[in-house]
């Protein structure tokens, strides 16, 4: 098992529509290679883990970045794990607001950041909190 958490930056405004378009498209495709993981989206910014074989992940995460609605992709952490954490989630989904991480005490202070922010993209183990966090 092997797992990549990668941040980046929403190319425009995208609307709710385009959202739902990456996510089905997403989880029709990921149920099929058995990939697993969690999309989060905050103030213009992405955060994605993506979990399962490592080829079909570098494979997956390699089409990702040729996508056009976001940039400024930066890999947090790329990993071999000894089990899934999204177990059954062909891909989660949340748009976070500040309130949804104002009770995380790592957050406290990115809570108007993005997911670009330095504190986020120096503290990996932090990402991988957050992404745990919205698994229920
Ligand atoms: C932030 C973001 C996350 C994405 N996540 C996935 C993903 O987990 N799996 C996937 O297959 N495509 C994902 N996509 C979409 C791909 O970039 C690409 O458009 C899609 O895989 C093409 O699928 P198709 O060849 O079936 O049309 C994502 C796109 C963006 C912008």
């Amino acid at each position: 098992m092997h797992y990549l958490i990668y941040v980046s930056s929403a190319s425009y405004l995208l609307e709710d529509a385009e959202l739902k378009d990456i996510l089905g498209k997403s989880r029709t495709n990921n149920a099929m290679v058995d990939v697993t993981g969690m999309l989060l989206y905050k103030n213009g910014s992405f955060m994605q883990v993506l979990e399962g074989e490592a080829d079909t992940v570098t494979k997956t995460f390699a089409r990702i970045s040729e996508d056009k609605r976001h940039s400024g992709i930066i890999v947090l952490c790329e990993e071999k794990a000894e089990s899934r954490i999204f177990q059954g989630w062909s891909m989660g989904f949340q748009t976070l607001t500040p309130g949804d991480v104002k009770d995380i005490p790592e957050f406290a202070e990115f809570k108007n950041g993005r997911f670009t922010d330095p504190s986020i993209v120096e503290n990996p183990h932090v990402a991988v909190k957050l992404l745990k966090t919205f698994y229920q």
